[in-house]
C-alpha cells in the first residue's frame, strides 16, 4: 500500500497545468509503489472496493482505455468501458446529455476521451463524480506527461537539469502540451522541433526553445520524444510526403548520434514506423522506452484513480 506522505486533493484531473511541482512529485512517488504493486503475482488490491469508474471514449484508443482500465481494476474499482459506437451516442444525443444519463448512475470516478479541447472541463461542471481528462482534442493529455516523466525518472533518475526534445506534430499534439508544462515543473530544459506547418505559432511562448532542424534539436539531448503525425486533425496536407517527412523530421541511429551518448527514445504511441521513427531504435530496449511508457500508464493512472477517490472520501 502506497504512503500518503504527501497526498494533495483535487477534485478532478484536467491539466498539468495548474499543478506545482510538489504535487506532481507526490503523483509520481504514489506511482512507483503501483509499479511494484502491478509486478507481484497478485496485482489486485480492495483500497477503492465498491466505487465504479466509467470509461468513456469518443476518441479510439488502445493504451489509454486499457490502461485506465485495467488501473481501476488493480484498485478494486468496477469499471465499465462505454461502448460509444453502440450508445446512444450514435442517436446523436449530445456529450452533455450522455454525461448527465451516466452520472445518474452514481459513478465515482469518470474518464474521458474527447475530440473537442475543454471537453472534459465542460463535463467536470455537469457531473457529481471525479473526471479525469483521458485527452481533450489538441488542448491536454495529463496523464499521458505523469507517465513520460515517470518512465524517465525510473531509467535516468532525478529529471533535474535533463535536456529533452519532442519533435514531430506539435501543433495537434495533447501529449506535447501537457509534457512541456510538466517537463517545465520538474527543471527540465524542453525543446520542440518539427516543420513550420506542426508547430503552433505560439510555441516560443510555451516555455520551450523552437527548432525546426532535427539534428540541432536533439543536440547533446538525454531525450528524443518522438509524436505521431495527427492527420485526423489536419485540415489539408502539412507534410509534402510520409517520405519526405521521415527524411526531415524522422528520428533514426544517424539523427539520434547527435544527442548525448546513450539518450533515450520514447514514443506515446500509436508510431507510424518508418515515418515518424524507425522500427529498429523503436524496439531497441537498450535506448527505447515505449513499452516502458506502456508499463508505467497503469501505475500513473492507479495513482490519479486514488488520489481523486481519497480526495473525495475525506470531503464527505
Ligand atoms: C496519444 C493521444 O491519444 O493523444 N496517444 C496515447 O494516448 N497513447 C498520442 C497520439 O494519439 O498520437
Amino acid at each position: 500500500m502506497p504512503s500518503d506522505s504527501y497526498f494533495f486533493a483535487q477534485p478532478h484531473f484536467l491539466r498539468i497545468a495548474g499543478l506545482n511541482r510538489l504535487e506532481v512529485i507526490s503523483l509520481l512517488d504514489k506511482a512507483d509503489s503501483y509499479v511494484e504493486q502491478s509486478r507481484r503475482r497478485q496485482k489486485t488490491s480492495d483500497r477503492l472496493q465498491g466505487l465504479t469508474q466509467i470509461n468513456l471514449f469518443f476518441e479510439p484508443s488502445t493504451r489509454t482505455q486499457s490502461s485506465f482500465e485495467i488501473a481501476g481494476k488493480r484498485l478494486g474499482l468496477d469499471v465499465i468501458n462505454m461502448p460509444i459506437g453502440s450508445s446512444s451516442v450514435s442517436k446523436g444525443e449530445t456529450l452533455l446529455d450522455t454525461a448527465v444519463t451516466l452520472n445518474a448512475m452514481h459513478p465515482d470516478l469518470l474518464v474521458v476521451r474527447h475530440g473537442a479541447s475543454g471537453a472534459a472541463e465542460l463535463l467536470s461542471q455537469k457531473v457529481d463524480c471525479a473526471v479525469i481528462n483521458a485527452g481533450d482534442g489538441t488542448h491536454e493529455h495529463p496523464t499521458q506527461a505523469l507517465l513520460d516523466a515517470l518512465a524517465i525518472r525510473r531509467t535516468l533518475g532525478d529529471l533535474d537539469g535533463l535536456r529533452v526534445a519532442i519533435c514531430g506534430d506539435i501543433a495537434h499534439s495533447r501529449v506535447a502540451r501537457s509534457n512541456v508544462a510538466l517537463l517545465n515543473l520538474l527543471n527540465v530544459e524542453v525543446r520542440l522541433c518539427g516543420p513550420p506547418t506542426l508547430l503552433p505559432s505560439d510555441a516560443d511562448r510555451w516555455g520551450a526553445e523552437v527548432f525546426h532542424n532535427m539534428d540541432e534539436a536533439v543536440a547533446d539531448c538525454d531525450v528524443v520524444m518522438v509524436l505521431r503525425l495527427q492527420s485526423e486533425r489536419m485540415d489539408s496536407a502539412a507534410i509534402p510526403s510520409k517520405r519526405e517527412y521521415f527524411r526531415f523530421y524522422g528520428l533514426d541511429r544517424n539523427r539520434l548520434s547527435h544527442a548525448k551518448p546513450g539518450a533515450l527514445v520514447m514514443h506515446p504511441g500509436p508510431m507510424n514506423r518508418g515515418v515518424e521513427i524507425a522500427s529498429d531504435i523503436a524496439d531497441d530496449l537498450s535506448i527505447s522506452l515505449v513499452t516502458k511508457q506502456v508499463e508505467m500508464g497503469v501505475a500513473v493512472r492507479m495513482a490519479v484513480l486514488d488520489m481523486l477517490a481519497t480526495a473525495r472520501n475525506e470531503a464527505i
